[in-house]
């Protein structure tokens, strides 16, 4: 069970609407591309869970999409400020597929810049809402990038091995497409490390905590 640490912001970028949050890692494991840690920002109550974005030395980099409270308190840090973290959580993708393709929509491409490092930079298909979003996009080597109405279904090529991040709807439409694709999926979590089934979703029939047995499950 990882312990929490406090540890200083070094920097925050904006990424189109986004904030690309860099903190010193300072011993930190950042886990494998995929798992997730407890950002906890001062003043918050809760923590959120957020994807390990990049992982290069000394820092951990978070990609987060200010759609709440929580978030945009962890928005409008700046370099000095401490933050609380706990992780790294959860499952990571398995990195042991041919042909990797990564997909993702919107603030799902959150974990994608870790995930091509450590696949070589595989191809991806990145989806987003407007242009303005797909700035973000510049964190993903190698990425195709489509603007809705397109979606990433429709710009998917054939026989490869999917490892997808994005809205619920878009991992359906995925999973439809490739039961063998890993899917990365949410849910509001609490604590982040099994304890109190916040997270629970049911999965054919048996209740599941994401934070534990996800983010990560096989599509099929
Ligand atoms: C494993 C995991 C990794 C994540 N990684 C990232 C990331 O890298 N970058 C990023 O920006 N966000 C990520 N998220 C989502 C992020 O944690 C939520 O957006 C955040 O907790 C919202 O907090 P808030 O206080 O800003 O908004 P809230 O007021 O809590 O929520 C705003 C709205 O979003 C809904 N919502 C909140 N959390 C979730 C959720 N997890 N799933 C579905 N709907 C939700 C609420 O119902 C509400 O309608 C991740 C979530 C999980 C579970
Ligand atoms: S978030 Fe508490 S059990 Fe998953």
């Amino acid at each position: 069970m990882p312990k929490r640490e406090l540890r200083s912001v070094t920097g925050a970028e904006q990424v189109g609407p986004y904030t690309l949050l860099r903190v010193e890692r300072d011993g930190l494991d950042p886990g494998e591309p995929g798992q997730f840690f407890m950002l906890e920002a001062p003043g918050r109550l809760l923590p959120r869970p957020m994807s390990v974005c990049l992982a290069p030395p000394g820092e951990l980099a978070f990609l987060i999409d200010p759609i709440g409270p929580g978030t945009r308190a962890l928005c409008s840090l700046e370099a000095g400020d401490r933050i609380g973290l706990l992780g790294p959580l959860g499952n990571g993708f398995r990195l042991d597929v041919e042909r990797p393709l990564l997909v993702g929509g919107g603030i799902g491409v959150a974990p994608f810049p870790y995930l091509s490092e450590q696949l070589s930079s595989p191809p991806a298909v990145l989806g987003f809402r407007s242009a303005w979003h797909a700035e973000a996009a510049v964190l993903v080597p190698n990425a195709e990038v489509v603007l809705e109405p397109t979606y990433v279904t429709e710009a998917m090529p054939a026989g490869h091995d999917v490892l997808a991040c994005g809205p619920e709807p878009m991992l359906e439409a995925v999973r439809r497409l490739g039961p063998h694709a890993q899917l990365a999926w949410e849910a509001p979590m609490a604590c982040g490390y099994g304890a109190c089934y916040g997270c629970a979703v049911e999965i054919d029939g048996e209740l599941k905590r994401l934070c534990v047995e996800g983010p990560i499950l096989a599509a099929a």
